[in-house]
């Protein structure tokens, strides 16, 4: 194996003069304790290696040893349920949140195996080769992408070490491998798939201003941007919770070592409200503390994208929550500070554009090398300096992601959550969703979700005049309107993660809701095209009804919601008797 001899180190980053050749993305291990690093750049005789453990100690003169592999992870069973560094290295194994130096791997834990080939079979890559029971759900053995060929040996059902050989497999070419549950697979590379599908299927969030207004596709890419404490993190572990993904990868990048190990600590206490199991079981947390290396910050979200794509390779919907990328972002800065790079905007290197494409492109719905259906859905919380959403993550991001979730800090302190703001977001997803929509029986849900932003993009502009000319002295339709743009606001877009009936929101109640609404506005309209007042409206009982729906009407009972609507058109049939009545007399 190649060695070298560090000749210079700053911080995580050290520069070594080499014998023997190094190759770029090499893993490498330093000096007595073994730390573990990668090549990041080859020049001559000499390479510049990111170190991935605390530096401390380590100077010139110091022994370098190559591998001859790139920098892998091994994607195996035990990953399910796990907390890991972001080198996949377990951080509940050792008894403490932190990583032990040199510490290469998870120790390789044993689970029962179930084949699901015979010797004779021939495979091809990606195929299914086995499976492992238990837990929430089975998980499937895969060979690697770049094996196949014949079985000439597999093991019985029973219990193997994860990094045991359980196939063996002659290639066409006549060399034989040995497979084992769990592979190595580098980490920055993605793994291969047949083929990228559309992404006209929902991820299904239960959060009524995602799924019906900004709504997020199976394979999509959503950016949460968001000041200090507006919600970002109870957003995305809401996410974690309630989205109908099969598997969560949830990437904690935090600044503040206490942080994270709120995560550790707290992830495992979840329940999974579908199941009434542990969140955690169909959960993989990746987490940075601050006394990890900025990076291992860095791999961090690479590692987790990677762990995606192993889960979405045996069929499974995926969902990838990195939080936040900004300090991701901060951890790139560091190094290419420490590289001497030239820096770009913000201080930020030239290819953070690239880098954060590189990322948000492993998001897709796939058919899976041996068949199957799998997605990747990526979403990442950006949180930007001082709010200012025109800083380079929050930028370069927006040109990468589809659905764009920004939270407000003027929501946040009213205390209306989730405070993603319903005019400075988007979804560029809605158009593929339609479909899945009226599938559902909600033909008019592109129609209905149209008609709300309208009136909120409305309540903006009049609430500007109001401001100027009083409440009172604007046109009673202006006054309309502002009063739905209010109930859309209170009645659908505000949704407690804290409510028992209310934080999760099914297509159906979604739908519901909407037809409620919708039917309210338009009877509104009406009645004040008849003579009624607004303030006679604002007066109608049946509008606080409407505003507590969320909280009042569980899921499966529509029937309370058809009461609702015929509640809403005796109010207006009683509002047209008073105002035509008022006309008499007044005539
Ligand atoms: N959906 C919600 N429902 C109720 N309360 C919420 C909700 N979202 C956020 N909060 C409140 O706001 C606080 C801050 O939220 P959170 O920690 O998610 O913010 P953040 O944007 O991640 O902050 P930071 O910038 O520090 O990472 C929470 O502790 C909670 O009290
Ligand atoms: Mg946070």
């Amino acid at each position: 194996m190649s060695e070298a001899k560090i000749k210079w180190i700053s911080g995580p980053v050290l520069r070594a003069r080499a014998t023997g050749g190094f190759q770029m993305r090499e893993a490498v291990q330093v000096g007595e304790n073994r730390l573990l690093g990668e090549v990041i750049r080859a020049e001559g005789d000499e390479i510049t290696v990111q170190v991935y453990e605390d530096t401390t100690g380590l100077k010139p003169g110091v022994a370098v040893y190559g591998s001859g592999r790139l920098l892998s992870v091994p994607l195996g069973p035990g990953l399910l349920g796990g907390i890991f560094d972001g080198l996949l290295r377990s951080l509940t194994d050792t008894g403490t949140p932190y990583v032990l130096p040199g510490l290469r791997a998870a120790p390789a834990k044993s689970f029962r195996f179930a084949p699901r080939v015979q010797p004779g079979d021939r495979l091809g890559p990606g195929a299914v080769f086995g499976s492992v029971p238990g837990g929430a759900r089975e998980q499937s053995c895969l060979l690697p992408p770049d094996a196949q060929g014949e079985v000439i040996g597999i093991v019985e059902a029973g219990e193997y070490a994860e990094d045991a050989v359980v196939l063996r497999l002659k290639s066409p070419a006549g060399a034989e491998r040995g497979i084992a549950m769990r592979q190595d697979w580098p980490v920055r590379a993605p793994r291969p798939v047949a083929a990228r599908l559309p992404n006209n299927e929902p991820l299904l969030t239960g959060q009524r201003i995602i799924d019906a207004i900004f709504p997020i596709a199976r394979g999509g890419r959503a950016a949460i941007p968001g000041g200090f404490g507006t919600g970002k993190t109870v957003l995305l572990e809401t996410l974690a919770k309630w989205c109908n993904a099969d598997v969560i990868v949830y990437v904690g990048c935090g600044e503040r070592g206490n942080e994270i190990a709120g995560v550790v600590e707290e992830f495992p206490e979840l329940e999974d409200p579908r199941t009434g199991r542990r969140l955690m079981e169909r959960t993989v947390v990746i987490a940075n503390t601050s006394n990890m290396p900025v990076s291992a910050r860095e791999a961090s979200i690479y590692t987790g994208a990677t762990v995606a794509e192993y889960f979405r390779d045996q069929g499974l919907h995926v969902a990838l929550m990195a939080d936040s990328t900004s300090r991701w972002a901060e951890a790139l800065r560091e190094v290419s500070g420490r590289l001497g790079e030239l820096p770009g905007e913000g201080a930020y290197p030239a290819y953070l554009s690239s880098r954060l494409a590189e990322f948000y492109e492993r998001a897709a719905r796939v058919r899976t090398l041996s068949g199957a259906e799998g997605s990747i859905t990526l979403m990442g919380s950006v949180s930007p300096p001082s709010g200012d959403f025109s800083e380079p993550v929050t930028t370069h991001t927006r040109r990468y992601i589809r659905s764009y979730w920004a939270l407000d800090v003027r929501r946040a302190q009213a205390r209306f959550y989730p405070a993603i703001h319903p005019l400075q977001s988007y979804s560029e997803d809605v158009a593929s969703l339609t479909g899945w929509w009226q599938a559902q029986g909600n033909a008019q849900w592109p129609e209905w979700r149209r008609r709300f932003l309208t009136l909120l993009e409305d309540q903006a502009r009049l609430e500007r005049m109001a401001r100027i000319i009083g409440k009172d002295a604007m046109p009673a339709r202006a006054q309309l309107t502002l009063l739905s743009a209010d109930l859309v606001n209170e009645a659908f877009l505000r949704q407690s993660a804290y409510s028992e009936t209310d934080r999760f929101c099914s297509p159906a109640r979604q739908t519901a809701m909407m037809k409620t609404l919708a039917r309210f506005i338009e009877a509104a309209e009406q009645a004040l095209a008849a003579g009624a007042t607004p303030d006679a409206i604002a007066q109608l009982p049946v509008l606080r009804r409407l505003a507590r729906m969320g909280e009042d009407i569980p899921e499966g009972e529509p029937a309370k919601f058809r009461e609702l609507e015929t509640a809403i058109e005796q109010a207006f049939a009683g509002l047209e008797k008073v105002s035509s009545s008022e006309l008499r007399v007044s005539s």
